[in-house]
């Protein structure tokens, strides 16, 4: 028996064994990764010990998992993201300097050919929903503002369904657009009030959420994504602060820093200016973008 044999597999060794028999992978940091995985894996199998039936309605839930996938639907980050792994994997790798804007999760729905617009552009094609203005200034950790920053911004419409989960139904880029800030670094806009939805739930993942009463809603949110050079690529949203599921997100990702301030506003003037009914919702926002390492 060569040093690196645990002899024959037993319940004892179990892990060992498996991590021993990698000991020839060439690269180092799956054999890394696969170690710790097997360790915490037979780990958990010691500590639950599964009926054979339990261990095989895992293999169907993974299966279903797989089989739900398609080009433009993803069951295994969606269950990774109700088990906070997505969030987990975001906060150690999005570790800021104080003062920077903290990140959150991308989700599914960005595009990457989403149009650029002047600043001020309404983005909501469907014209439902309660019109709001948002404006911020974007700056650096030591508060200069920046130029030409680019800011792509998406959003569900009003019944809770972003464009590419209804295409046909909702005008294509209804409420998503790519924005620069000016030369003070300022941004501005106009949308609709986002609103509380649930993340795909026909699947799996919606029946595990149903099997461990949890409820399938994300708080109403903006995702933005901002860029600039020089500068870490932020990929954030805000959220609205007194949604229902401001305190249950299904998927973790709310931040105290990324609640905004939705005011009421009720100016008939402005209103006309901004070409909205009155009253409104304005959102004064600011971003902070940590230098590039
Ligand atoms: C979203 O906010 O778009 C989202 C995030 C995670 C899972 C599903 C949707
Ligand atoms: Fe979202």
């Amino acid at each position: 028996m060569n040093d690196h044999e645990q002899g024959f597999f037993t319940e004892l060794n179990s892990a060992e064994v498996v991590i021993g028999r990698n000991r020839n992978a060439k690269d180092e940091r799956l054999k890394q990764v696969m170690a710790v995985i097997t360790r915490k894996l037979h780990e958990a199998v010691k500590e639950i010990e599964p009926t054979q039936q339990e261990w095989f309605e895992a293999i169907t839930f993974l299966t279903r998992t797989g089989h739900m996938c398609t080009d433009w639907r993803q069951e295994f980050i969606l269950l990774s993201d109700v088990l906070g792994v997505s969030m987990l994997v975001d906060a150690v790798n999005n570790r800021k300097p104080a003062g920077a804007s903290e990140s959150t999760v991308l989700g599914p729905f960005h595009v990457d050919d989403a149009p650029e617009l002047p600043l001020g552009t309404n983005i909501c094609l469907d014209r439902k929903g309660e019109d709001m203005v948002i404006a911020g200034v974007v700056r650096d950790t030591a508060g200069r503002p920046l130029a030409n920053a680019k800011i792509d911004v998406w959003q569900t419409n009003d019944d809770g369904f972003y464009d590419v989960q209804q295409k046909g139904l909702q005008p294509d880029f209804n409420l998503r657009g790519v924005f620069r800030t000016d030369q003070e670094g300022r941004y501005w806009f106009r949308a609709v009030k986002p609103r509380f939805y649930p993340i795909p739930d026909d699947g799996p993942v919606g029946q595990l959420l149903g099997k461990l009463g949890r409820h399938p809603f994300r708080p109403a949110h903006l995702h933005f994504i901002l860029s600039a050079d020089g500068f870490e690529t932020l990929t954030t949203h805000i959220f609205v602060p007194d949604d229902p599921y401001i305190n249950s997100d299904a998927v973790f990702g709310v931040k105290a820093s990324l609640l905004a301030e939705f005011e009421r506003v009720d100016d008939a003037d402005r209103a006309r200016d901004l070409e909205f009914a009155n009253p409104f919702w304005s959102v004064d926002y600011d971003f902070v973008l940590a230098a590039a390492k």
